[in-house]
């Protein structure tokens, strides 16, 4: 058999296929056949509408493998069970991703096998929208999009050109060649991290005025919850330490939940002298109330003055400690971008920063896109484009495992 033979990251992998009702549904079985040569165990999910274009035969003749084609089939290999591929799967593919499919998996539906698996699974998924361009372009798919993205799902874009309901546009799904090198790529750097302890911060802390209010920031935690899970999912042993956010901390992450500036100080230098990497994405208060009423504050007639003090700047004081550990801060500006991300490098001795423009509606606060650039301590600079915060993860953790090296 091809697949004893092949030697490359998909070697052994056991790799779900969830194909739905759409007429790339065709395209599949090349994929499960490239992915099937180059050494993975491909085991098929068919929707129902899904078996309207393409058999259960072929996807059984292509695979090797039982094809699941509904929640009450015998699946004789895995101890019938409706999680059983959740559980055995190493990543789910979904090629084509139909926006019904796409809407049921935003909603957390699990009205059918493939649905299902995917709520079940704590496999990396990766998802390939392919339908007609007005669907695609529907602000509610793009919605839809982004919420799973944020999720950490990662979409693989389709691509443009002639589509089967005759208009041409962005839809078609992309070539099996390329959606297979996309998830072989992904496995190749999947365990770049292993044996690695990665420290990351996330969230705005929140400093107490009195038992009611506080001093905060928009920062919701999800820049820093995605390279937790981009860096968890390459196999480093990772620690959130997390100022509120109302985001589900990632598989496989222990999570230190913290308030104020200087409960994450004590948190971080907890965990800071055995850490490998240490990446500080939480936007911290740089001032705290000087007194904490007991009592709530009433409202009186006049103006009302509070008093700040600042807090400890822990990045600078990592920078003076730092020893082995790779140091990655971020600069969230609105003017002067490079000047102040260059000055924050120097002085908190970081091995480089990601600077975000936070003016920008689709960046930095309180979005799922962002971009940036991150300024290299060798004066490099690399250029990121607007794209997913799950992605913008993944290339800074490329430039750390770079440090690593
Ligand atoms: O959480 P999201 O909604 O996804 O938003 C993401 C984000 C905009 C918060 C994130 O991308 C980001 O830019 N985080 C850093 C925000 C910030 O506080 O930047 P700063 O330029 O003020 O601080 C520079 C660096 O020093 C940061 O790494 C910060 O964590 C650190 N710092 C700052 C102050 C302080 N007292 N202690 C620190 O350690």
């Amino acid at each position: 058999m091809e697949e004893m033979l092949a030697q490359g990251p998909l070697a052994g992998r056991k790799i779900v296929l969830g194909v739905t009702g759409g007429i790339a549904a065709y395209k599949a079985v090349e994929l499960t056949s490239r992915l099937r040569k180059a050494g993975a165990e491909v085991h098929v999910i068919m929707t129902r509408a899904a078996q309207d274009f393409v058999t259960e035969l072929t996807f059984r003749e292509i695979s090797g493998q039982a094809v699941v084609t509904s929640m009450w089939d015998k699946v004789p290999t895995h101890n019938v069970e409706h999680i059983a591929l959740a559980n055995l799967a190493d990543l789910l593919l979904v090629a084509p991703a139909t926006a019904n499919f796409l809407a049921k998996a935003a909603a957390g539906l699990a009205d059918d096998m493939l649905t299902t698996t995917l709520l079940a699974t704590k496999a990396p998924v990766f998802l390939a929208p392919a339908m007609n361009t007005n669907m695609y372009e529907n602000p509610v798919t793009q919605k839809n999009l982004r919420e799973l993205a944020a999720r950490g799902f990662h979409i693989i874009e389709p691509a443009s050109g002639h589509l089967a309901c005759g208009v041409t546009g962005k839809g078609r799904l992309p070539e099996p060649a390329d959606i297979a090198r996309q998830v072989e790529a992904f496995f190749a750097k999947a365990r770049d991290l292993l044996g690695r302890k990665v420290l990351v911060t996330a969230g705005g802390t929140r400093e107490p005025l009195d038992p009611v209010r506080y001093l905060g920031n928009r920062s919701t935690g999800r820049m820093g919850y995605a390279i937790a899970q981009e860096a968890a999912a390459r196999g480093a042993d990772v620690v959130l330490v997390s100022a509120p956010s109302a985001l589900p901390v990632p598989p496989g992450v222990r999570c230190v939940h913290v308030e104020t500036a200087r409960e994450m100080r004590e948190a971080v230098l907890r965990e800071f002298d055995d850490a490998d990497v240490v990446i500080k994405a939480a936007a911290v208060a740089d001032y705290r109330p000087k007194i904490v009423a007991k009592n709530k504050i009433k409202k009186s007639e006049g103006e009302f003055t509070l008093v700040l003090e600042r807090n400890p700047d822990i990045l600078l004081e990592l920078g003076q400690k730092k020893r082995q550990q790779v140091l990655v801060g971020f600069a969230a500006e609105t003017t002067k971008l490079e000047e102040y991300a260059r000055g924050k490098l120097a002085k908190k001795n970081l091995d480089f920063i990601v600077a975000n423009d936070v003016s920008r509606p689709d960046a930095g606060f309180a979005v799922d896109t962002n971009c940036a650039k991150l300024f290299m301590r060798d004066g490099t600079v690399c250029d990121c484009p607007l794209s997913s915060k799950a992605e913008l993860a993944g290339v800074i953790l490329d430039h750390v495992r770079a440090c690593l090296s």
